[in-house]
């Protein structure tokens, strides 16, 4: 019975409108609100201009892309006029193995004497026609590297591999190095990324499904003691006199080592 009377003796008081006292408290709040309003306006403002004028999918895809071109892999077609002069005759028959395989295939099969293989251990969706046709014609695999190698022992003359191994842990390495050296007739070339690199490749996480760990040289050469890989020094001394010669200075780390079998 008390409880209808109360309100509206409540709102003859405040002036007869019921709505005073929500109101009064309202505005009572109201510069922080509208504070509020106004930066989440210009949030949406800011976001809205830019991805309207393609600024900020413009600057991710021209970043991707600058991290693309600081990949080892692009490295290798860099390298491969000092790789031909290391190699010569070894070069008649290489695999590549890493990200983006194709763009070194493609470049290698232009060669003259030479025949390009490659292996991509990560997913293939962004492909271009190119790549499609090169995995269609089986020139170029996807396969994973923690599993053998679908190819026969010594089946090329050379082996060289980029980046992927950054993405391996030492366990997986143990499996996947051999594997490397056994489908190699002459040689193993690795191309991997030095430590200070590793922000390149963050936003390929997902792609990857690790984090890539970039090792320095010392933790490489460590390593290859360990597991009895060996340098192979002449080639490794003729690459870089080649190098030298072209003033090519290598944006990633690169081993040359023998395989015994
Ligand atoms: C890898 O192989 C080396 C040499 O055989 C061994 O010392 C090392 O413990 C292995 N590492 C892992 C993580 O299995």
């Amino acid at each position: 019975m008390s409880r209808r009377p109360i309100p509206v003796r409540r709102s003859a008081d405040s002036g007869g409108n019921p709505f005073a006292n929500s109101l009064h408290q309202k505005s009572r709040s109201s510069p922080l609100l509208s504070i509020g309003l106004v930066l989440v306006g210009a949030f949406l403002l800011i976001g809205y201009s830019y991805s309207g004028s393609g600024g900020l999918g413009g600057d991710k895809e021209a970043l991707s892309k600058a991290e693309g071109d600081f990949s080892c892999t692009s490295e290798v077609q860099k390298a491969l006029p000092m790789l031909k002069k290391a190699y010569g005759e070894a070069m008649r028959k290489v695999l590549h193995v890493g990200p983006d395989t194709c763009s070194v295939v493609s470049k290698l099969i232009k060669e003259e004497d030479t025949e390009g293989w490659g292996v991509e251990p990560y997913d293939m969706e962004d492909a271009d026609a190119t790549c499609k046709s090169l995995v269609r014609k089986g020139i170029v695999r996807v396969a994973d590297l923690k599993f053998p190698l679908p190819y026969r022992e010594k089946s090329f003359s050379l082996v060289i591999v980029s980046d992927a191994l950054d993405y391996l842990s030492p366990k997986y390495l143990n499996k996947t190095l051999p594997e490397l050296a056994r489908v190699s007739m002459d040689g193993l070339v690795i191309f991997t990324g030095y430590p200070g690199q590793q922000r390149a490749k963050v936003a390929e996480l997902s792609k990857f499904g690790r984090p890539a760990k970039l090792r320095s040289s010392s933790w490489w050469i460590r390593y290859f003691v360990q597991t009895g890989l060996q340098e192979n020094e002449a080639a490794t001394k003729k690459f870089e006199q080649a190098g030298t010669k072209k003033l090519y200075k290598p944006s990633c780390q690169v081993f040359h080592l023998n395989v015994y079998h």
